[in-house]
Formats: C-alpha cells, sequence, structure tokens
C-alpha cells in the first residue's frame, strides 16, 4: 500500500469532501452516531462528510473495502464492536485485520444493548421471556445486522447464557430489522440503546431489559438484566471512526481533534444522550486509546465466539 500523501498536502487536509463509509443500513445505530458526530467535523474540517452506506455480510464487506481505500483521509469507515472485534474469530477468512488494516482515529459512542421484542410478543417481562426462549427456543426468531454485527454477537451470548438456539432472521442492519420488528414480523432482537429509544418511547415494541450495570437515563424505566434476574447478560457496544492503514498522522489528528470537538458539542452531546449513548470521556478519545480498545475486544471475542457454520 502506497502513501502518496506527501506532508504539505497533509498540512492543507481536507481540500475536498471526505467519503464516511457506514458498513450497516440507514437510520440504524452506526448510521445515526456517524451522521450526529460528522456532521459537526465536517463543521471543524471546512469540508463536507458524505455518508456512504454500503452493506452485507455483517459489515464486513464494507469494512474490507475500507481497509482496500486509498490512504489519503478521504475515505474513513464508522466501524464497531462487530466489524473491529467480533468479526475476526467468525470468519476465518476475513479480508482484513482490525489492528493490522486500519488507523484507530476516535471512539464515538458506547452502546449499551437492550433485549427487546414485538411489542405483542407473550412474554410480558424478563423472567417470562426466558423460560417462554428456553421452552418455545425453535419457535422464535430473532433479527440481527448479520454475522458478526452487533445485534448478532449480543444474541450469540444470550443464547449460550440460557443455552437455546433461535432461528436468525439476518438483516443489512437493525434499521431495518428494527421496522420488521415494528411491524410484528419477527419476535426479538439484541439491540444498541440508539435504534431503541424512539421505538420504546412511541410504545412501538416492548423493551424487557438493558444489559449495563446501571439503568440508562434515556430510557429510565427500563430495568437492568441484574434487576431482572438476569444477570451474567452483560453487554455494550461501541462506534469509532478508522482510515486505512497508513493515513498520515498529521491527517489522523486533524481527524481525532475534529472528532473530540463534536463530542464536546452541546447540541451533538444533547443528540447522543436523547439516544442513550455513552460520551465516551478525554482519555478515551485519542487514537491510541481506540487502538488499544480494539486490541483489547479482538481477544476478548476470540475467546467467547467460534467461527459461523
Ligand atoms: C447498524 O447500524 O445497523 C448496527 O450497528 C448493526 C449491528 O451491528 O447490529
Amino acid at each position: 500500500v502506497g502513501v502518496a500523501t506527501t506532508p504539505a498536502k497533509a498540512q492543507n487536509y481536507p481540500t475536498r469532501s471526505i467519503t464516511m463509509i457506514v458498513p450497516f443500513a440507514a437510520g440504524g445505530p452506526t448510521d445515526v452516531i456517524a451522521r450526529i458526530v460528522t456532521g459537526h467535523m465536517a463543521q471543524t474540517l471546512g469540508q463536507s462528510i458524505i455518508i456512504e452506506n454500503v452493506v452485507g455480510a455483517g459489515g464486513t464487506t464494507a469494512t474490507a473495502r475500507a481497509a482496500r481505500a486509498t490512504n489519503d483521509g478521504y475515505t474513513l469507515i464508522t466501524g464497531h464492536m462487530g466489524t473491529h472485534a467480533a468479526a475476526v474469530p467468525l470468519y476465518p477468512k476475513l479480508a482484513y485485520h482490525p489492528e493490522k488494516d486500519f488507523e484507530p482515529v476516535a471512539l464515538l459512542a458506547g452502546t449499551p444493548i437492550l433485549i427487546l421484542a414485538r411489542k405483542d410478543f407473550a412474554p410480558k417481562d424478563t423472567k417470562e421471556f426466558v423460560d417462554y426462549i428456553k421452552a418455545n427456543s425453535e419457535k422464535v426468531n430473532a433479527a440481527h445486522a448479520g454475522v458478526g454485527s452487533v445485534s448478532h454477537v449480543s444474541c450469540e451470548l444470550l443464547n449460550s447464557i440460557l443455552d437455546v438456539k433461535p432461528v436468525g432472521v439476518p438483516f443489512n442492519g437493525t434499521g431495518p430489522a428494527m421496522n420488521a420488528l415494528v411491524g410484528g414480523q419477527v419476535d426479538y432482537m439484541c439491540d444498541q440503546i440508539v435504534n431503541a429509544v424512539p421505538q420504546i418511547n412511541a410504545g412501538t415494541i416492548k423493551a424487557y431489559a438493558i444489559a449495563t450495570p446501571e439503568r440508562n437515563p434515556a430510557l429510565p424505566n427500563v430495568p437492568t438484566t441484574t434487576e431482572a434476574g438476569l444477570p451474567k447478560f452483560q453487554a455494550q457496544a461501541w462506534n469509532a471512526i478508522f482510515a486505512p492503514k497508513g493515513t498520515p498522522a498529521p491527517i489522523i489528528a486533524k481527524l481525532n481533534a475534529a472528532a473530540a470537538k463534536a463530542l464536546d458539542d452541546e447540541g451533538v452531546r444533547k443528540r447522543l444522550l436523547e439516544l442513550g449513548s455513552v460520551i465516551p470521556g478525554a482519555a478515551d478519545r485519542t487514537p491510541e486509546a481506540l487502538g488499544a480498545l480494539v486490541k483489547g475486544e479482538v481477544v476478548k471475542w476470540s475467546a467467547v465466539l467460534k467461527p459461523a457454520s
């Protein structure tokens, strides 16, 4: 991979619009977070940031494409715990490696996981849900965003805790999966909070529990999995910006500073918090901190997940 960008070019960066690949469908958590943050980053950088949704294979199609993009700062990707960690053990022939093929740019948001169901799904609380899933494992179906996506991996964790094997129904993102849940075409889903808050508040789906130690301020009435009697199920994902390996350090620094500025902006913070995201503090915002997070997450998920059959 050649680095065509000279230091002078890096200094003037950016002189044209930037493409931000989102590896899932529009309207899902990754897309929503990317749009909120890059909207502000574009003002700081003085160039537009164009979101390109590239779907398929749990986000790995787009991530492989981003890994091969020219490393000049004009193609970036918003990846997450799935594309940049859990996909490694799930896809033995993965066409990229999160650490070897990417420069970490900035962590954007932590996203707690919730157990959600269609509005008229019979179980009325987490305890009933657990009993129901155990008794009807082969009959129920769980929507997800493809093998290796956060929703897939989170429900795999839940399945292993409950020792059940429900039918998985893949979508190109949990934006469309959420539409199917609202429409009653699927039974339940393990999704990132960003996607769920508007629907829970509108009463179009039901939330059993949030898989974090504390309740979330955006959903004060949703009990934690511990409160609901399922303490083993703990899950929080994250979304972050990455650039192809070899993108010049001054460009990474500019992008990181623009992302950090966005995360300090009151309007951006309000929108992220309303959707239940956890905004990273200063220590977690550096490229180095994101690199360390990815490294740790690859190790963690590699110990938990087996290749998809
Ligand atoms: C999305 O944006 O659709 C999600 O991040 C998909 C997922 O990983 O569950």
